[in-house]
Formats: C-alpha cells, structure tokens, sequence
C-alpha cells in the first residue's frame, strides 16, 4: 500500500463504491476450522484461551490464510466484559456462556471497572501485536457487544431465547435497569477507545439480541445505548468507522442508522434485500447478509446467492459478509468458494 492510502474497508465505510467489495465472515476464525480446533484444545478454558494474546493471534490469522480476507477480527468475545467488570462467567461445553445472573441493584453494586483496563490489557496486546502481523492491505476489527445484547447475558445468566428476565425488568424498573446499561455504556466506551489506541482501524458493536424488543424499548435500549457509545469514541476518534449490528431489526435498521450515526450497519439474513438497497444503502455503508445456514449447504444454491447479493449491492458502498456467524459445522470449502467468487467478481 502506498504512504496514505486507506484500506478497501475503511474507504466502503467512508461511502465509497469498492468492486470488487470487501469481505469478511463473522466467526471468520471459530470450531469450523480444524486448525482453531487444534489451538483451542491447548487452552485450559474458553476465556483464558481469550485473554492469551499468543494463541488468540494465531487464531485470528488462520482464517486470513485460507480466505485471504480484507479484515481480521481480532479473537476474543463479548462477554469479556461481564467478566472484567467482577461478575462470574464461565463457558461450558457443549452449553455455552454461564454466568451468575444480576437481578437486583445489590447484584449490581459489586461490579465495578476499577480494574478495567488492566484485567482487558491482553486484549489490547493482541490487537497491537495483529496490526504488526497481518498483511498490509488488511483491515483490523475491534469489537464489543452493544449494552442490551451484553445486559441480556448479565440478566439472565446465559444466552436468551425469549430474554424474559431482562426484558421484565427493563420495564417493571427502567431506572434500576438504567443503571446496568449506563455502566455499560461507559464501559464499553472506555473498552473501545483503547481498542483502537492499540490498533484497531474499524469497530464493529454487536447487538445479537436487539430484535426481541418492542418498538418503545429499543429505541431506549438498542438505539440510544449504541448512539452514545458512538458519540464517545468518535469524540476522541471521529475517522474511524464503527459497523452496527442491530440483529433481527426489522424496519427499524433505518432508525438504527440515522440516529445512531453508525458508518455502516450489519444486516441478518431475514432482511429483504430490495428494502436494504432502498432504505438503508443511500444512507451508509452496508454489510451483509448471506444466510449462514446457506454456507453449510454449499453447491450451486450458495453460489447463486452469493452472486445475487453482489449484483443487489456492489454498485454502492458495500461489505460482503454474512446475517451472523458461521456455525460450526461448515465445511471450511464452502467459505473459501465463497471469498474466491467475491474476489473474481466483475458486475
Ligand atoms: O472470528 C470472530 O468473529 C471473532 C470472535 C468472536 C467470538 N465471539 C468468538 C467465540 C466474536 C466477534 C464473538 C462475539 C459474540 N460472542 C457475540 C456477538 C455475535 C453473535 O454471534 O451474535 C455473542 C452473542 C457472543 C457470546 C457467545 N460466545 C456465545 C453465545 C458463545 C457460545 C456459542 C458458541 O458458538 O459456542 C460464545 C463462545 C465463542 N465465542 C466461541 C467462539 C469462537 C466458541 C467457543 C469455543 O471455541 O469453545
């Protein structure tokens, strides 16, 4: 790259039309991968594995070595969080994250970020050591989960499904809840300015969990949570783009957008497409949406969708990736298909 060039998806973000356009695949490195598989098993568990900057690097790069992606995503999870600020998290297997729930406020006093930066440094080594070892043309990605999808996990103690407890106290005590997603916007924050001190060119805040809330709630849980963390690090760094990810949004992705002041929005599977390339494309950067049970089927059925979203959005600033993560039993062929047809693509 020459002195002052920017990255393919730093330009997409900045509205530029790049064809062909950049990609990358949520769980781009995960279980689907028989080199991550091999790595994990050397890990006495799933956090510690996280917050060891020699094995979470090798796992971030190997997915770059088959796929040749524009951005790598540094290895780590959401639910770091919870757990620098004193909560109890643990991963099971088999089961997923386990964490002992808060409920009240006196669950809610004992967290704290005192030790904030210091418990989340490996992270920030991580991402420091990426930007030295990734290709050139490479985007670095730091992330965070937004505040509601973060709180669900805190609320519940484990991934929702229906979000019950969370979503009753939301509302039977706005303020009291208030407080949990305050701490977290700060958090956050705070998370991600550092983030990108130490590296990281582009964010992407995940909120999986934003589609199981009536309209009224996630204007106050899902838009304004992501807006002020969107204000707070573009006051300190207003050039680097930040990707939304209000998954399952419905309509409501266009509100998302133009209040937030995301740069670009992830878009899960369920949208249609003519409504994204009507509502949302004139108005940022678009990234997605490819079915990720699609890219465990393969054949010509994938190839065809794959080929479908390129025509519907490549001739505007556009992201290929998928509506969520890559599941664990993909066959790594299909994704690596997937990369080779972006990267010949010609409209
Ligand atoms: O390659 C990448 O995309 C970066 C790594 C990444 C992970 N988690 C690694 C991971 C990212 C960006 C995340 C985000 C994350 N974590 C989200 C938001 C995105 C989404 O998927 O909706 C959420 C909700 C979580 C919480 C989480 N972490 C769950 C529910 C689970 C268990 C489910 C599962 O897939 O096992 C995790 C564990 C986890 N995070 C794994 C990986 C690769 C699998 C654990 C393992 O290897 O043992």
């Amino acid at each position: 790259m020459k002195p002052g060039e920017k990255r393919k998806l730093v330009r997409v973000l900045n509205g530029e039309v790049v064809s062909p356009p950049p990609f990358w695949f949520m769980r781009q490195a995960g279980r689907y991968l028989p080199e991550y598989r091999k790595v994990r098993e050397t890990a006495k568990n799933f956090l510690d594995f996280c917050y060891t900057p020699d094995l979470a690097v090798e796992v971030t790069l190997q997915p770059l070595r088959r796929l040749h992606a524009d951005a790598a995503i540094m290895f780590s999870d959401i639910l770091v969080i919870p757990d620098a600020l004193g909560q109890d998290v643990a991963f099971k297997e088999g089961e997923g994250p386990v964490l002992q729930p808060v409920r009240s406020l006196e669950d809610l006093s004992v967290l704290n970020k005192d030790r904030l930066h210091e418990h989340l440094a490996p992270v920030y080594e991580i991402l420091t050591r990426l930007r030295q070892e990734i290709p050139d043309e490479t985007t670095l990605i730091g992330f965070a989960g937004a505040p509601w999808t973060i709180a669900i996990y805190m609320v519940e103690g484990r991934g929702g499904t229906e979000c019950g407890r969370a979503r009753t106290w939301a509302y039977e005590d706005p303020d009291g809840f208030g407080l949990l997603i305050n701490l977290l916007v700060e958090t956050i924050s705070e998370y991600l300015i550092k983030q990108i001190e130490a590296g990281a060119e582009v964010i992407q805040l995940f909120d999986s969990w934003a589609g199981v809330l009536s309209e009224t709630q996630f204007r106050r849980w899902v838009i304004e949570p992501n807006r002020q963390i969107v204000e707070r690090v573009k006051a300190v760094y207003p050039d680097v783009p930040i990707i939304g990810f209000p998954r399952n949004a419905g309509v409501l992705y266009r509100d998302f957008v133009e209040q937030t002041g995301v740069d670009g929005v992830s878009f899960d599977h369920t949208m249609p497409l003519a409504w994204v390339k009507e509502h949302i494309q004139p108005l940022c950067a678009v990234q997605g949406n490819l079915d990720n049970h699609a890219l465990i089927v393969g054949g010509q059925m994938l190839e065809d969708s794959v080929i479908k979203l390129l025509k519907m959005f490549s001739d505007g600033p556009f992201v290929f990736n998928l509506g969520h993560g890559i599941l664990p039993s993909t066959p790594p062929e299909n994704v690596e298909r997937v990369a080779e047809i972006i990267r010949n693509w010609q409209p």
